[in-house]
């Protein structure tokens, strides 16, 4: 059976893949292709899909600008529904004989729309929605055979359909959780306007990536860093069960995994089919990084000494593919796609370039979110401890030690996370918590132990609520909680005399402190 499927035309958009997305949380397949797709291809595509409709994304352009990307003329005719979203609002109000102007107020943030018409895509709302909107360009007129269905103060054709097909557009972005009915008007574009049947599910995405992995690459050799995290270990799974032993998942302990992790990350990938080489590279590490203060500087070269010990285990099975689990958020936030500002360089476990030579590297989960990759992880019968294994960093502990790393203070703050770790657990928090975790501070303190004076170690205690870790809140975690955290850690760990909490949200902070 085809899926139904809806296309996103990627117009260069921030939200353009929170489009698809919200299109799978309806049980509804959907893709991100290139705006300058043809009708030919789309027909191509169906013939492995049921395409029922298209969505033109955002974009950062105007459409005056030269070189702004139009759609392929042939994409009217092929008689699709057709949702454009901001400037695709834009691009199909030209389309169909419209007028764009530059708007005298750049309109940023939330909005009223007056809804005039509640129909179509518009269906079931109320006269008037809190909407989201970012756009400097605004339909300013609409041709006959267009009827308006809403407005706002600075947009008056913020909503409009065509009369006899089944094109529309909303000038701001449903997509975004700020436009409060956003999941209606998608619904109502997905089921009422396009007709679509709710039928993908997760297993049905396995299906395909486990068939894709196998086209990829045949009969020949695959490796994958795993970390034990859950995008690599889905990914070193779906690989398993696609072409079996001929993937090879190399974890290599860097020395800076989490208390008892290396043992039972490895118990849990074998237990899944996965096999797997263990390279014991902690010395290495300790090394290079020796008096490294810079977070930049440690993460390069925690990610060079990753690449050589991978290199290493790798030669010996004579890959001709990469495989790596990154996911979407990984791509914006390391700056992947064009419009985005690099923050922090992350070191992907299974994310890094080698100079070793790869016919391909191949990624197969990379358009999915974190909560995705978990129902997948779930599907795929993987133990819950794995399907809800907090993200972490590819560089480990060595990211949450502040200033220069020793192994002191790698086992402190290793005994500092297992104490945060057992005690959000056991007040059964784990789920509520995005992320929680101890940071070993490079600040010293004057503390009394016993009835003498004690010079020691602060650590930071963080804890996050957050949905894709683009942005996330701290987490309002109880005192009496905190306290026993604070209690034990100065108690068990000798050399800690303070224990502070971090109450910053990303953004500003980011969500690790380094
Ligand atoms: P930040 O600190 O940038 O982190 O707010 C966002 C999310 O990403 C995790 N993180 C990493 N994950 N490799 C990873 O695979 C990395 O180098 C890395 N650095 C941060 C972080 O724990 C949070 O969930």
């Amino acid at each position: 059976m085809k899926l139904n499927t809806i296309l996103v035309l990627d117009f260069g958009g921030q939200y353009c893949h929170l489009i698809a997305r919200r299109i799978r949380e309806l049980s509804v397949y959907s893709e991100v292709v290139d705006n300058n797709i043809t009708a030919k291809e789309i027909d191509r595509l169906n013939q492995r899909f049921d395409i029922k409709g298209l969505i033109l994304s955002g974009g950062p352009t105007s459409v005056y600008d030269r070189g702004a990307p139009r759609l392929n003329r042939g994409i009217v005719g092929l008689s699709l529904p057709i949702l454009g979203i901001c400037y695709g609002h834009q691009l199909l109000a030209l389309l169909l004989g419209g007028k764009v102007e530059r708007a005298e107020r750049r309109e940023y943030g939330i909005s009223q729309a007056m809804i005039d018409r509640p129909v179509g895509v518009l269906r079931d709302l109320g006269p008037k929605e809190t909407v989201w909107m970012s756009h400097g360009d605004h339909v300013a007129a609409i041709s006959d055979s267009c009827e308006l269905l809403a407005h706002t103060e600075n947009s008056p054709y913020a909503a409009f359909r065509h009369r006899s097909n089944l094109i529309c557009g909303l000038q701001w972005h449903p997509e975004v959780a700020q436009t409060e009915n956003g999941m209606q008007m998608l619904r109502n574009f997905v089921f009422e306007v396009c007709g679509c049947e709710a039928n993908w599910r997760t297993e049905d995405f396995v299906e395909r990536v486990i068939s894709e992995i196998r086209q990829a690459i045949g009969e020949k050799k695959a490796i994958i860093g795993v970390s034990g995290g859950i995008d690599s270990s889905v990914t070193a799974v779906l690989a398993a069960k696609a072409i079996k032993g001929n993937v090879t998942g190399v974890l290599v302990d860097h020395g800076f995994m989490r208390e008892g992790e290396v043992e039972s990350v490895r118990k849990t990938l074998e237990d899944l089919g996965v096999n797997l080489t263990v390279v014991r590279a902690s010395k290495y590490f300790f090394s290079r990084l020796d008096g490294v203060v810079d977070p930049e500087m440690k993460r390069k070269i925690v990610g060079r000494e990753f690449i050589r010990a991978f290199e290493r285990a790798a030669r010996g099975v004579r890959a001709d593919y990469l495989l790596q689990g990154t996911i979407y958020p990984d791509r914006i936030e390391s700056g992947i796609r064009k419009h985005s500002d690099k923050i922090k360089t992350h070191h992907n476990v299974a994310g890094l370039p080698t100079k070793m030579r790869f016919l391909r590297i191949v990624e197969p989960i990379r358009d999915l979110y974190k909560d995705e990759v978990r129902k997948v992880a779930g599907s795929l019968g993987m133990p819950r401890d794995m399907v809800w294994r907090q993200p972490f960093p590819g560089p480990g502990l060595a990211v949450r030690v502040v200033g220069k790393i020793t192994r002191e203070k790698i086992h402190i703050v290793r005994m500092a996370d297992k104490i945060v770790t057992e005690e959000i657990e056991r007040e059964g928090l784990g789920h509520d918590v995005w992320q929680y975790f101890a940071v070993l501070t490079d600040t010293r303190s004057t503390g009394v132990k016993g009835d003498s004076r004690a010079y020691g170690y602060t650590v930071a205690i963080r804890a996050v609520e957050s949905r894709e870790a683009m942005t996330a809140t701290f987490a309002r975690i109880p005192y009496h909680i905190l306290e026993r955290i604070s209690t034990r850690i100065t108690n068990e760990i000798p050399e800690v005399v303070r224990v502070v909490y971090d109450i910053t949200h990303k953004p500003p902070a980011t969500i690790e402190w380094e």
